[in-house]
């Protein structure tokens, strides 16, 4: 069918526009009730273009209504990725005690600069709404961060730091973070630079992301930090540091490289504002390798689920964990436990349940000691198959076979992510939507996100356990956000 919202390999359980091109999240920000997500947009194609902010709205990150358009271009360029946030006091001005403004933060990138070969055509800018996000307008002293001259200087993204009575904003800055403050939104102060001897430095640094978590009742701050290329399995990917932050310095606690998500598809995501002690991340499931070649028509590219993130101890280090939200769980239309015997029997676990669900979550634990692999596949031979290799101590998604790759020679990949847990056993949660897979093992420390294209349908999916224990295992189809 080619209805909206149910073409080939549309997404069912995933944000994406109704039509035309998308790549970062942006202006996360969940206010009076509704989660606000933002997303770069080029409304006149389904490639990279001029960029705006696209809009869409949810009561729980599940479900989501896409409205007009946000911010257009204008005469200082295209609107790239940034960040909103409610300016509950009126320090800028831009609203009033009783009816607050929501005021996006956002990169003014100007592709006549750009073209000229001149360093000063990103600049970061204000954009206002006063009515609860419907309607936007451009702030008329545009750009409120100057550019002092590093070509990329981009996607700020902006909290209020209570304890400071400032606003912070981390902005990417070529091949580092830079930290600065602001009393009003409007009138930005740098307060240090971090990074530029630390992490993966493959690409440009991309899409910040500061903000606290605290582990066993001590406070952290983590910051995301997303490169394009020289992500671990190539192309796109985000990092992360966890560490202290002083208002004005960002100090890590560990120097080893961390990523968020290993696989290929998950890049430029961020956290929503104002959701208090609780963090919630999405990404773009896409790699700037290959994001404007895959095989869709009417639209491109999505967004993955969104995840809780919280920190966890293992092997004397911190580890962000990211998990599927618990409000995945109002569109699951039912658990299905799959029967160990039955399934001994015959390999295929939709025969056994005695349907084909087109979108699902599929759950099991194991003893993370042997091989095992998960297969979805169809009579036309393709096959995607996730799992772990107990040599290397590694989970992977394998989508050279998956379906079509003839888009991009960077397709056609096996992705790993290394297993930091050293629990004995191994839990792992599969997210399986039209074109997407989700890998969440060992309480979301080891994740992987991919797309892939098959021609038809995946219409078998088989467990090859080499005699390990397979248990509680649970498949709970997912009903369609659409
Ligand atoms: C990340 C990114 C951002 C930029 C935007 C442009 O994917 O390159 O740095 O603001 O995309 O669309």
């Amino acid at each position: 069918a080619s209805t909206p919202y149910h073409e080939q390999y549309r997404l069912q359980a995933h944000f994406s526009p109704k039509a035309h091109w998308t790549n970062d999240p942006n202006g996360m920000v969940y206010y009076k009730g509704t989660y606000h997500l933002f997303f770069q947009y080029y409304p006149d194609a389904t490639i990279w273009g001029p960029m705006h902010w696209g809009h869409a709205v949810s009561k729980d990150m599940i479900h989501w209504k896409q409205l007009p358009i946000a911010l257009y271009p204008d005469k200082l360029g295209y609107i790239f990725s940034g960040s909103v946030v409610v300016d509950e006091n009126n320090t800028s001005g831009l609203g009033t005690k009783d009816k607050p403004a929501m005021v996006a933060i956002f990169t003014h990138h100007d592709p006549k600069g750009e073209k000229a070969g001149l360093s000063k055509y990103q600049n970061q800018s204000l954009a206002y709404s006063l009515d609860e996000g419907l309607t936007w307008k451009k702030y008329s002293g545009n750009p409120v961060l100057k550019n002092p001259g590093i070509k990329d200087f981009r996607d700020p993204k902006v909290f209020w730091y209570d304890k400071g009575n400032k606003w912070l904003m981390s902005l990417a800055t070529k091949d580092r973070i830079t930290f600065y403050s602001s009393p009003n939104l409007k009138n930005w102060k740098k307060e240090s630079d971090f990074g530029q001897m630390l992490g993966a430095h493959g690409g440009v640094w991309e899409c910040p992301d500061l903000f606290p978590l605290k582990l066993n009742g001590k406070e952290y701050w983590v910051l995301l930090v997303s490169i394009n290329p020289g992500g671990p399995n190539k192309g796109s990917a985000t990092q992360y540091f966890v560490g202290h932050f002083d208002g004005k310095t960002f100090t890590p606690t560990s120097t080893q490289t961390k990523w968020i998500d290993y696989g290929p598809d998950n890049y430029a995501g961020v956290t929503f504002g104002n959701t208090g002690n609780r963090k919630v991340f999405l990404g773009w499931m896409g790699n700037w390798l290959y994001a404007n070649q895959v095989p869709t028509v009417k639209w491109r590219n999505a967004m993955t689920v969104p995840r809780e993130l919280d920190l966890k101890l293992t092997a004397g280090d911190i580890y962000l964990t990211s998990n599927p939200v618990k409000e995945l769980d109002k569109i699951v239309a039912k658990t299905i436990k799959v029967d160990a015997a039955l399934l001994a029997k015959n390999n295929n676990i939709f025969s056994v349940i005695k349907q084909t669900p087109a979108q699902y979550v599929l759950e099991f634990n194991t003893q993370a000691v042997k091989d095992y692999s998960v297969m979805l596949s169809n009579a036309t031979g393709e096959q995607l198959i996730i799992g772990y290799d107990a040599k290397n101590t590694r989970y992977y998604i394998d989508r050279t076979k998956a379906g079509q790759h003839g888009f991009s020679k960077q397709f056609a990949t096996r992705s790993y992510v290394p297993r930091v847990s050293a629990s004995l056993t191994s839990d792992m949660e599969l997210i399986v939507d039209a074109s997407s897979i989700e890998l969440f093992a060992d309480g979301g420390l080891s994740n992987l996100t991919g797309v892939f294209f098959p021609k038809k349908p995946y219409t078998r999916l088989s467990i090859v356990n080499n005699g390990m224990e397979i248990e509680g295992l649970e498949l709970k189809p997912l009903r369609s956000i659409w």
